[in-house]
């Protein structure tokens, strides 16, 4: 197996499940001994972490939509040559929650910015680094604010956006996937935590050739 397709991220609209499910594939990869990290976007080295932080502020109510972009693609530039890129060298497997589709779909299509300029920027961040393959766990828009309304977890700041926001960002989503119909894979996400997760469980197995 070629080093980078020991990496698959994971994508989705706010609320589909990628926190939760990455954490359960995390403890049943581990447990089989592979050596896997998990690194969650933006953030996973010091300065990816302090950047989230600015950019997911809710006193930040300001922040221009080409300084957003600016600090996500920042806090992957770092991810990806400190951390990532050094981990796949050394043959460690690697899944991660949210990579550059989150750009292109938030960014992008979700705030309009240019979507041709965006994947470049994507591109120029990561020098290039694709996911072997990129599971969409799908959720509607409806769905996801009915969770959000579920939840009592606390509204970041951009979860105070509009469900028209979600459309779009859902929209933009359904384009990528369109695109790259090779790496991406759609994990239905409205059914229960045990069964999205059996069958990220499957699916991964097979991309990575485990029992
Ligand atoms: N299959 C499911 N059915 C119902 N609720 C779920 C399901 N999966 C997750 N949830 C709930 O939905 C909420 C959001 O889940 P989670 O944080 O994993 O989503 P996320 O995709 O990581 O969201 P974000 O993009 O905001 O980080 C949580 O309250 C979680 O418990
Ligand atoms: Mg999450």
């Amino acid at each position: 197996m070629k080093n980078y397709e020991r990496f698959i991220s994971f994508e989705g609209i706010d609320f589909c499940g990628k926190s939760t499910q990455t954490a359960i594939l995390l403890e049943t990869l581990q447990e089989k001994g592979i050596n896997v990290h998990l690194l969650r976007e933006p953030g996973g080295t010091i300065i990816s972490e302090k950047v989230r932080s600015i950019i997911l502020d809710k006193a930040h109510l300001e922040m221009h939509a080409k300084a957003e972009i600016l600090l996500y693609s920042a806090a992957r530039a770092q991810l990806v040559h400190q951390k990532l890129l050094p981990l796949l060298e050394e043959g460690e497997y690697i899944i991660a929650d949210r990579f550059y589709d989150s750009t292109t779909a938030y960014q992008g299509y979700g705030r309009q910015l240019d979507v041709a300029f965006v994947q470049q920027l994507n591109h120029f961040a990561t020098s290039g680094l694709r996911p072997a393959k990129t599971l969409f766990i799908d959720i509607s828009p409806e769905e996801a604010l009915r969770r959000q309304k579920a939840g009592e977890r606390q509204k970041d700041r951009l979860e105070n956006e509009s469900a028209r926001f979600f459309q779009l960002i859902y929209d933009g989503y359904q384009r990528l996937i369109k695109e790259a119909p090779e790496r991406f894979i759609v994990i239905p996400g409205e059914d229960s935590i045990e069964n999205v997760a059996k069958n990220i469980q499957e699916t991964v197995f097979k991309i990575w050739n485990q029992e």
